[in-house]
């Protein structure tokens, strides 16, 4: 079974008190939870994490070589500022696909440059929650 690491960035455990008019009113824990019947029904293994730490964020990407398969990452914050997260991402060089709530396109300037975007596979924005569903779709069939 392939195994999947879900990193979830900066601030992201505050989702469903934080702003909800951005980010909406679901948990983290349901995010994971929906993320795990998910991968249920891929066929996949999920290790979760939440890092506010930008170090913690690095530390797990190049740990996940030989260990997961794949990486599912919302950088948050970090997204628009972190070569150390960008780097170790195309250090780490697993398939991984960058996953927001908000459309960060729609948003202010300063989100609109992802510094992780031109080394993952792809990037699903402003789908809220079903982002991270999405994302993990989008994952397994490059997996396989
Ligand atoms: C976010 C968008 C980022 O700009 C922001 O800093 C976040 C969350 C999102 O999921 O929409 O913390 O990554």
């Amino acid at each position: 079974m392939k195994s999947v690491l879900v990193i979830h960035g900066p601030n992201l455990q505050m989702l469903g008190r934080r702003k909800p008019s951005v980010y909406g009113r679901v948990s983290l824990a349901a995010i994971n939870e929906q993320l795990r019947r998910e991968a249920r029904r891929l066929k996949l293994k999920l290790e979760i994490h939440q890092f506010n730490h930008e170090g913690k964020i690095v530390d797990a990407i190049g740990e996940a070589p030989g260990r997961h398969h794949g990486i599912l990452i919302n950088p948050a914050a970090y997204t628009h500022t972190s070569v150390a997260i960008r780097d170790a991402l195309e250090g780490a060089a697993l398939p991984a696909v960058e996953v927001h709530l908000s459309n960060i396109h729609a948003r202010e300037g300063f989100r609109h440059n992802s510094l992780t975007a031109p080394v993952v596979a792809g990037q699903i924005t402003g789908f809220g929650p079903h982002s991270y569903t999405l994302g993990l779709q989008a994952l397994a069939s490059l997996l396989k």
